[in-house]
């Protein structure tokens, strides 16, 4: 990687101004850190254009003289995405300064925001238009639209909206030569070859800098409904999925799967938080339902389903919020399980998937395997149970500090994507690959695809300045036997 010469600093400072340049350590620090606190790196500067001239002027700057660009957005990401290399050759583009939701047209359904727009706000600004942004995960008050775009972010609402690949109808970016791709039309028809702004969701920043999104919305929110239900299984889980479905159609669009360990270390590390239910369960669901209007009752037919369920044996006990504040509530115990994971220890991450109808079983064995090839672990697999999604999270052994994630931490990772590999899954269902998994997608990403990554990255950044070392693992990477 070629350090930014003094040249270039010079010249990017003077095109960006003070707002926009800075290589002070009090200011850099906090990004060079990825959330969970696995991966540390240093920069050159931190560059923060205001509008997508001075990302394209960057762009342009970076791509004469051959210097890396990281791009960041809340800096959210599982897999150490936004996170630059330890050399500090690189310079880190945050993206968080481009907030400015540019238009929500309630007609047409669609916002378009720039890059740095916080999801949070994507959510407000829509519900006060009479809209919705369906996608949302527990990093809401930090991930930003580019963030999202270019991890095709998932979340807790994909069982019935799909993942940012469906909610995105066009997006604006820099390409790699500092040229501007604008992908915003509305048009709903367009097939002019190969679509740039596909290729762009999920790209991890290594083919370009989204600059913004022209993302689909819903109708607001009618009514909704939160329960919480206790089960033996994962398959009884998937059970009660498909019933309610039944009786209440596609109203049901989020079905979190949480463990008794992942509720436990919740209850343990997040202040405020209570049990959803009156005795224990070795699993549970959190399920939302949602009607447009409150025109039918959404909590009349949960109650009714839920009420035949017990009659089945499916689940245990269940409990419906009869308040926003219970709905709430009964959400952050879902939403705060990778906090209360994070602050209990380490753990070794993984965002499998396999096929929809084999997760209850593919979980359930594999949980058995890990545990028993290294005695002492905790498996923690909880979430998106409907969509065949799970974060397999292997908990250290009581009393181990991060030592164990640098000694056995790969061993385990390997461990279980062999799995996954053997039963047709993927090693990445939704955080992507960034630098995280790049030594485990080397070994299992499968020489075809892997060539096709590498074709397209070479040709859309043949300079290779966008993002280097993320999920492109080159030709010569090293990768395990
Ligand atoms: P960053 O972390 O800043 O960057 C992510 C990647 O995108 C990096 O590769 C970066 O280089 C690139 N990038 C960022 N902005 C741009 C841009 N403008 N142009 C080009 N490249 C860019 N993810 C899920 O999918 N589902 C979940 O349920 C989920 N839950 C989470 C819960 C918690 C508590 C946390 C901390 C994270 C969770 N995540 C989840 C992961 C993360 O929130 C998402 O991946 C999110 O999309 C990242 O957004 P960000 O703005 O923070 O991006
Ligand atoms: C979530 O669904 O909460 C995140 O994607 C999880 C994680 O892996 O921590
Ligand atoms: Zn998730």
């Amino acid at each position: 990687m070629v350090f930014p010469s003094q040249d270039l600093l010079d010249d990017l400072a003077a095109r960006l101004g003070p707002k926009g340049f800075t290589r002070e350590a009090e200011a850099m620090t906090p990004w060079l850190s990825d959330w969970r606190g696995r991966f540390h790196g240093r920069a050159a500067a931190l560059l923060s254009p205001a509008d997508r001239e001075e990302v394209a002027a960057t762009v342009a700057l970076c791509a004469a003289a051959g210097a890396a660009l990281v791009p960041q957005g809340g800096n959210t990401s599982m897999v150490g995405g936004a996170t630059p290399d330890p050399s500090g050759a690189a310079l880190l583009l945050s993206m968080r300064r481009m907030n400015r939701i540019r238009t929500i047209d309630s007609a047409a359904n669609l916002a378009v925001c720039e890059a740095g727009v916080i999801l949070a706000h994507l959510h407000e600004a829509a519900l006060a238009a009479g809209r919705r942004f369906p996608l949302t995960l527990g990093a809401r008050g930090s991930a930003t639209v580019g963030g999202l775009v270019s991890t095709n972010a998932g979340g807790t609402q994909v069982l019935r909206f799909g993942n940012m690949r469906r909610l995105v109808q066009g997006v604006e970016a820099v390409l790699p030569d500092g040229s501007l791709y604008q992908g915003l039309s509305p048009l709903k028809k367009d097939n002019r070859g190969y679509d740039l702004g596909q290729l762009l969701i999920g790209a991890e920043g290594t083919l370009g800098i989204v600059t913004a999104a022209s993302l689909r919305l819903v109708p607001a929110v009618g009514e909704r409904v939160v329960a919480w239900a206790g089960m033996e299984t994962p398959q009884a889980a998937m059970r009660l999925l498909r019933h309610l479905e039944t009786l209440v159609g596609d109203a049901i669009e989020g079905f979190e799967l949480v463990p008794a360990s992942a509720l436990d270390l919740v209850l343990s590390h997040i202040p405020g938080t209570r049990p959803p239910l009156a005795g224990a369960h070795p699993w549970n669901a959190l399920i939302e339902a949602v009607v447009p209007m409150a025109v039918a009752s959404p909590e009349k037919a949960l109650f009714e389903a839920f009420a035949s369920a017990l009659g089945t044996g499916i689940v245990a006990d269940a409990t419906i919020a009869v308040s926003e504040a219970q709905a709430e509530a009964l959400w952050r115990l879902r939403d705060s399980i990778s906090e209360a994971e994070k602050k209990d220890g380490p753990a070794a991450k993984h965002d499998i998937s396999v096929a929809v109808a084999d997760m209850p079983r593919f979980l359930v064995e594999a949980a058995s395997a890990v545990e028993a090839r290294f005695p002492g672990v905790r498996v923690n697999a909880f979430g998106h149970l409907g969509d065949g999604n799970i974060h397999f999270n292997v908990r250290a052994p009581a009393g181990r500090g991060a030592d164990w994630l640098e000694q056995e931490g790969e061993e385990v990772t390997a461990f279980v994507h062999d799995l996954v590999t053997a039963a047709g899954g993927s090693i990445s269902a939704e955080h992507g690959i960034g630098q995280m998994k790049l030594v485990e997608f080397a070994r299992l990403g499968g020489a075809t695809r892997l060539g096709a990554l590498r074709a397209i990255k070479q040709a859309l950044d043949p300079k290779g300045i966008m993002n280097p070392g993320k999920l492109v693992p080159l030709a010569d990477f090293p990768s395990r036997p």
